[in-house]
């Protein structure tokens, strides 16, 4: 699946997003290295811990039995493109140090990153490996 219809995909996915206190509507789409698909939009809540799109789609797709990820789109309305959040940069770490990440908004204005300009010098499973003491 292209770009563009991987943004449209997020941008329909975003139709399900749940934010009745942010207001902020956002969806995401997952590309697994099978070449699978899995949409998330975010769920908030009155307690206001809430879910993101990002982590919902890649929870969605790990739950489903994929192992890694090669790519992630996202989409909000924002006129000025905004990447994902501290907290989704670091699980997408965990599945692929190196993921394709397109940041949209829904008029498809796009940019193509990848995950070590969003988190450099990043901290991930080797890390742990590395530093275990007996
Ligand atoms: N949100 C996302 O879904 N992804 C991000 O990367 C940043 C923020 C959601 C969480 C919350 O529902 C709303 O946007 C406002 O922060």
């Amino acid at each position: 699946m292209d770009t563009l219809a991987l943004i449209e995909k997020a941008i329909e996915a975003r139709q399900n997003a749940y934010a009745p206190y942010s207001h902020h509507k956002v969806g995401a789409v997952v590309v697994t290295d099978k070449g699978q698909i899995y949409t998330g939009c975010n769920v908030e809540n009155c307690a206001f811990l809430g879910e993101c799109a990002e982590r919902v789609a890649i929870y969605k797709a790990l739950s489903e039995g994929a192992k890694k990820i090669v790519k992630l789109a996202v989409v909000t309305s924002n006129k000025e493109l905004s990447a994902p959040c501290g907290i989704c940069r670091q699980v997408l770490r965990e599945f692929n140090p190196k993921i394709e990440i397109i940041i949209a908004n829904t008029d498809k204005k796009f940019k193509v990153l990848n995950l070590e300009e969003l988190l450099p010098y990043s901290f991930g499973p080797e890390s742990l490996q590395q530093g275990q003491d007996s």
